[in-house]
């Protein structure tokens, strides 16, 4: 009940591009923004958005999208409430190092959110963000390059969180809001992502990443799990080992060799090997 007549409490929930743009925790990320109510997908205005102009940092957000891309093809719903946005990076590094960029961001998302919420979300390599065995979100990089060098790299971040899912997702998918029984503010949420985004890239800048990988490994359900990797061109099915220090997964597969994997689609199996 309204313990004060009169006044009539109004808490929407929109994000406040001015305040991401103000905090000053970030030197890069986030101090130009392009906010819409609607889009087709962040990802591809900010390509669009990165081929036209000199634009580090600038980060594209939605409140809803209408053509969202998730990895491999895939349709990503966003619907009001969600956080859906998308950075624009420049950086000096060759493209070997782009998968690190995944990595970094997964780390730095599931920091801040288990932080904050004294929970415990874990990464699904090499993209996912869930909690227990329901996806909470998603990141999909997106990379223009030349052999040795990166023009950009589109980091897109879809977050389950004040949104309501739609039914053909509910078994397989979660909502930060319905995990901690209460509605989050999403710019709060994003400038806190973002701060620790920019802390952890400088590590990039750096030549060893060893002690990011342990924190990164502790993060990552999928390690000493058997799991199934379907790629493009074949199904594995073996031990994740290890990260490398790209942030590539070590596979040790049924005949006892490991193999690298750079990418593809992860089942976690039941049965030990
Ligand atoms: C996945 O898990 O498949 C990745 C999903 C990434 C979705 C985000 S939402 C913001 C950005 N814009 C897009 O069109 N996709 C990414």
């Amino acid at each position: 009940m309204n313990k004060n007549p009169g006044y009539r409490e109004y808490t929407q929930d929109i994000i406040i591009p001015y305040k991401i743009k103000v905090n000053p925790f970030t030197s890069y990320i986030g101090k130009n923004i392009c906010y819409y109510d609607l889009i087709g997908s962040t990802n591809e205005k900010a390509s669009e958005i990165a081929k036209n102009s000199n634009s580090s940092g600038t980060i594209v957000i939605a409140e809803t999208q209408n053509r969202g891309k998730g990895r491999q093809g895939r349709e990503w719903i966003s619907t009001k409430g969600g956080l859906w946005f998308s950075i624009i990076l420049k950086p000096n590094f060759s493209p070997e190092y782009a998968s690190r960029t995944t990595l970094i961001t997964a780390v730095s998302i599931v920091q801040v959110i288990n932080d904050l919420f004294k929970i415990n979300i874990s990464i699904k390599w090499p993209n996912d963000i869930f909690y227990n065995d329901k996806k909470m979100g998603g990141i999909l990089t997106e990379m223009n390059a030349e052999i040795d060098k990166i023009n950009f790299l589109i980091i897109g971040i879809g977050l389950n969180i004040n949104n309501k899912l739609p039914d053909l997702l509910e078994d397989t998918s979660c909502c930060l809001k319905d995990i901690i029984k209460k509605k989050i503010d999403r710019t709060d949420l994003l400038i806190k992502i973002i701060i620790q985004l920019e802390k952890n890239l400088e590590i990039l800048n750096k030549d060893n990443i060893n002690g990011f990988l342990e924190k990164a490994k502790k993060l990552c359900n999928t390690i000493n799990k058997t799991i199934k990797v379907s790629t493009i061109n074949e199904e594995i099915i073996g031990k994740c080992v290890d990260l490398d220090k790209n942030g590539n997964l070590i596979l040790q597969d049924l005949n006892g060799s490991k193999r690298t994997i750079f990418s593809g689609d992860i089942s976690l199996l039941r049965n030990e090997i």
